[in-house]
């Protein structure tokens, strides 16, 4: 998405090889016109795919799946990393370990949202080793629905998750791909 490509060029600190901040439209404080563009251009790329439900992960991948399930008309599941206190009941869960934070919870939704046989997107801001959406994966497997694809805003082709993922069948659609960065260098996409 040359939009996306161009504000990440404006806007983006390459803090180091492996951290890109975009607290300024994304992770902190939101562009939320150019969200809810993210939005319509994830539904777009999966409008032929039947899609049930949008499954993300609290707290940074609400921002764009809201825009994301209201343009495809379907509910949004967030998966939460801590539990609700009004959780009752079966749960599906997932434990994930983060690279970049260096911290591990489990990733969990009420049973009662997801159904077998379920059409379920996946969307998130970041893929970098891809261990979040390994899980939200793992969550959906459990429930017996179906992962038709992920849907990533800036995926990091370098540290190697949405490679893995690929070679695995899974469909990811990344609206930005960055094959290299560096504070010095800057930043390269992938073509
Ligand atoms: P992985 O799932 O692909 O293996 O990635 P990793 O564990 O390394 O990333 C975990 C968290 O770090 C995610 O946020 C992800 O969005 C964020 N992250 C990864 N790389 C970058 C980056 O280059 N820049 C920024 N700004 N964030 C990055 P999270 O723990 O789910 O937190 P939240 O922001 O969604 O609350």
């Amino acid at each position: 998405m040359k939009a996306l490509e161009e504000k990440i060029r404006r806007e983006g600190v390459v803090l180091t090889e492996d951290i890109l901040k975009v607290g300024s439209f994304l992770n902190q404080q939101v562009d939320a016109a150019f969200m809810l563009e993210i939005g319509q251009e994830i539904a777009r790329l999966f409008k032929e795919d039947k899609v049930d439900k949008v499954l993300t992960l609290e707290s940074s991948g609400i921002i764009m799946s809201v825009p994301a399930a209201a343009s495809l008309g379907v509910p949004l599941l967030i998966a939460k990393k801590s539990p609700a206190s009004t959780q009752t009941g079966k749960t599906y869960s997932s434990k994930v370990t983060s690279f970049t934070h260096g911290n591990t919870y489990f990733a969990t939704v009420g049973a009662e949202y997801l159904k077998a046989g379920e059409r379920v997107l996946i969307v998130d801001d970041f893929l970098a080793r891809g261990a979040a959406l390994v899980g939200l994966c793992d969550i959906v497997k459990q429930a017996g629905a179906v992962a038709v694809g992920a849907a990533i805003v800036i995926e990091k082709q370098y540290q190697g998750g949405g490679d893995k993922l690929r070679a695995e069948g899974l469909r990811i659609e990344s609206l930005a791909k960055i094959a290299k960065m560096s504070p010095e260098a800057g930043i390269t996409f992938a073509d």
